[in-house]
C-alpha cells in the first residue's frame, strides 16, 4: 500500500555557509525529512558532507528524520558513525557493499532504518534475497554524483515493477525517487508508484521554499 506522501528536499543544493538555516527554512515549509547525500570522491565523482554535518545539525535542534543516501564504497565502516551522528534512514548502493544483507543488518543493529538504492542500470534482482528486510527503496533517476541533472524517463518503469513488488509483499516499504525531480513531473512520478521525493535543486533554487513544497504536494494530489 502506498503510504502518506514525503517531500525529501536534498541539502546537497543548499547553501552550505548557512546549513542550519536552510535546513530549519525547508522543514518550516513544509518537507518532512531532511535528504543527507555523502560522496566519497571514489563510489561517485564528488565529494560531499560525513557525520559530522549530521551531527551539527542535530545540535543545532533538527529533529525531522535525517534520510541519510551513502554513496560511499566501502559502506559498512561509516554506518555505525551515521548512527551515531543520527541518522535515521540509511540508504546504500548494493555495487558498494561486499555483503548486501550484512549491511542491512549492520544499519539496523545500530538503530536506524535501512534502505536500498538502484541506479539507473542497477537491475532489481538485488531485491530477490533481501525485500523483506529493507525499510525504503531509493530508485535513481539520474546517475549518482552531482544535483541538477535530468530525470532519465526508464525510472517510471522502474517505479511501476517495485510499486508492484513492494504491494505484493504486504509491508510498509517506502518507494523513493531521486533525481531530476520537478513541480512538472512529480505528478507523473508519483503515478508510478513513488510515495517519497528527494528534490534539491527543484527546492533550493527558488527563492520561496514553501510555495515549491506546497506545488509539489498538489501535483502528488
Ligand atoms: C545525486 C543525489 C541527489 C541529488 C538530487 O547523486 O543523490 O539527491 O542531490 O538533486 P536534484 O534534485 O537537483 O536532481
Ligand atoms: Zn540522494
Amino acid at each position: 500500500m502506498k503510504q502518506t506522501p514525503i517531500i525529501a528536499p536534498s541539502i546537497l543544493s543548499a547553501n552550505f555557509a548557512k546549513l542550519g538555516e536552510e535546513v530549519d527554512s525547508v522543514l518550516a515549509a513544509g518537507a518532512q525529512w531532511v535528504h543527507f547525500d555523502v560522496m566519497d570522491n571514489h563510489y561517485v565523482p564528488n565529494l560531499t558532507i560525513g557525520p559530522l554535518i549530521c551531527e551539527a545539525l542535530r545540535k543545532h535542534g533538527v529533529t525531522a528524520p535525517i534520510d541519510v543516501h551513502l554513496m560511499v564504497k566501502p559502506v559498512d565502516r561509516i554506518v555505525p558513525d551515521f548512527a551515531k551522528a543520527g541518522a535515521t534512514n540509511i540508504s546504500f548502493h548494493p555495487e558498494a557493499s561486499e555483503h548486501v544483507d550484512r549491511t542491512i543488518g549492520l544499519i539496523h543493529e545500530s538503530g536506524c532504518t535501512a534502505g536500498l538504492v538502484f541506479n539507473p542500470a542497477t537491475p532489481l534482482s538485488y531485491l530477490d534475497y533481501v525485500l523483506d528486510k529493507l525499510d525504503l527503496i531509493l530508485l535513481m533517476s539520474v546517475n549518482p554524483g552531482f544535483g541538477g541533472q535530468s530525470f532519465i524517463p526508464s525510472a517510471l518503469d522502474k517505479l511501476r515493477q517495485v510499486r508492484e513488488l513492494i504491494d505484493r509483499s504486504g509491508r510498509n516499504i517506502r518507494l523513493e525517487i531521486d533525481g531530476g525531480v520537478k513541480v512538472d513531473n512529480i505528478g507523473e512520478i508519483a503515478k508510478a508508484g513513488a510515495d517519497t521525493f528527494v528534490a534539491g535543486s527543484a527546492i533550493f533554487g527558488q527563492k520561496d521554499y514553501r510555495a515549491v513544497v506546497a506545488a509539489m504536494l498538489r501535483a502528488i494530489g
